[in-house]
């Protein structure tokens, strides 16, 4: 029998308490496929553990490295044993940062064979910038049947220009350059906490890779590159996710091992809206000081307020006082979530690529579905503050981000729990 799950809310609780931020996902999927390029076993620390991960690793298990389980957050990822430059037909489909599979294995190997990448529906989500980076270093590439195809006999670095700061197309040419041939220059390069974190691995197993955190980055190619440790970085939206959950409930919570200043984007508009926030070394306090008011928010590259935050932060926008103005820099179409939050008592309209949210004095648990990863952490913050009962359907996309999310909202005192139905059964269930 098919089990669908749900989660189910019963809201209108301050969230007390501390809780512990895992290894960040958008880290931990372009530092897997990184393996491949190193000679030797990389031990890969602070990996959450989370769905996507898990089907990276999937993805290279199946290619015939060998996966091993140190301990749950820790994976020893030896890639020695891969002969193929094709990625598995089916699985990459499932997620977007499959496409790192097409830089690291042209700086393998020079060819690959790698599915169009899946991944959140925001609207066209194009790798035009990806494939011209590539091509700009010599690769010949074709679109073959649902697969980029590309080859090349020897990457040579050259000058890259992106036409925006994407954090795909800047990861991708990082891992491709890597072991080219001369120095390639990434202009208007992404300056995500995560490129950072990819540089300082690629650099660890021996690569020359300098300026990622600006936006021009120097990559001085390398003939090879070795296994080694890493740790990867806390996850700045796992952290502001429960930021925000923390303010939306009026509650009072202590988030631990965070680099407070990827989250400074986030605390200042929290401070803007009534909340207060207090800095530590390696936490962040979030807690109940003023009713919450109108805060405008515009999306933008880091270190602007980041696209992922934006369902979450409108969420709580919803129940703060006067009108909010929500505008999104980064994606087409990224309030799909929206309707779901109206449904549960919001008064929020969209025109295109800006929200007006006009506070209400309170939500009202329904039965809502997640679209993607972040609306869903949306839903589930709407039905921590909502009164009543509220259930979160397609929460598959939910874990594909959000580590151990049940736990640790219960240990801050939240009353939910996940539960599987038989399929069919739903239906009945949620009319
Ligand atoms: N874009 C192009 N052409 C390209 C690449 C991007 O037009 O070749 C456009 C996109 O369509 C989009 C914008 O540029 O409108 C930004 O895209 P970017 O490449 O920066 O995003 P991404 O690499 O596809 C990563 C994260 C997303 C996050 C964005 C923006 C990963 C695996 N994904 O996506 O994370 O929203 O950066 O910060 O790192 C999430 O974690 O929930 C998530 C969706």
């Amino acid at each position: 029998m098919i089990f669908l799950e749900k989660y189910v809310i019963h809201g209108n609780k301050k969230l007390i308490g501390s809780v512990e931020i895992a290894g960040a996902k958008n880290a931990a999927v372009a530092v897997i496929p990184a393996t491949l390029l190193a000679d030797g076993p990389c031990i890969i620390e602070n990996l959450p553990n989370i769905s996507d991960v898990k089907l990276m690793l999937e993805i290279l298990y199946t290619m015939g490295a060998t996966v091993r389980y140190i301990d749950s957050s820790t994976v020893e990822i030896n890639c020695d044993g891969v002969r193929t430059f094709e990625a598995p037909p089916d699985l990459p489909a499932k997620m977007r940062a499959s496409c790192y599979l097409i830089g690291a294995l042209l700086g393998r190997c020079g060819k690959c064979a790698v599915p169009m990448p899946g991944g959140c529906d925001f609207g066209v989500r194009p790798i035009d910038q990806h494939l011209k980076g590539f091509t700009l270093l010599g690769a010949e590439i074709q679109a073959d049947g649902g697969c980029i195809v590309a080859s090349v006999d020897k990457l040579i670095g050259t000058s890259i220009y992106l036409d925006m700061a994407s954090v795909g197309a800047t990861i991708n040419i990082m891992l491709a350059a890597a072991k080219a041939e001369g120095q390639t220059i990434i202009e208007n390069a992404a300056k995500e906490p995560h490129i950072v974190d990819l540089a300082n691995f690629l650099n660890t197993m021996g690569a020359d890779v300098k300026g990622a955190g600006t936006d021009v980055i120097k990559i001085n190619g390398v003939p090879k590159l070795f296994g080694a440790t890493y740790t990867i970085i806390p996850d700045q939206i796992e952290a502001g996710t429960y930021m925000v959950a923390a303010a939306a409930t009026l509650g009072d919570v202590t988030i631990k091992n965070v680099i407070p200043k990827h989250l400074e984007c986030i605390t200042a508009k929290l401070i803007e809206a009534g909340v207060g926030v207090e800095e530590y070394d390696d936490a962040v306090r979030v807690f109940y000081k003023n009713p919450l008011t109108k805060t405008n928010i515009k999306t933008y590259y880091y270190p602007g307020f980041p696209t992922d935050m934006q369902p979450q932060f409108t969420t709580l926008l919803s129940i703060a006082k006067g009108t909010s103005i929500v505008t999104e820099g980064v994606y087409d179409h990224r309030f799909r979530y929206v309707g779901e939050l109206n449904k549960m008592g919001a008064e929020i309209q969209v025109d295109g690529k800006v929200a007006v949210v006009e506070g209400v004095s309170s939500l009202m648990g329904a039965p809502v579905s997640s679209c993607d990863l972040r609306a869903g952490a949306a839903l589930v913050i709407a039905g921590l503050i909502a009164e009543g009962r509220t259930e979160v359907l397609d929460i598959h996309y939910i874990e594909r981000g959000y580590e151990n999310l049940v736990e640790k909202l219960r240990s801050l005192g939240a009353d939910i729990k996940k539960v599987s139905i038989p399929d069919g059964s739903v239906i009945k269930d949620v009319i």
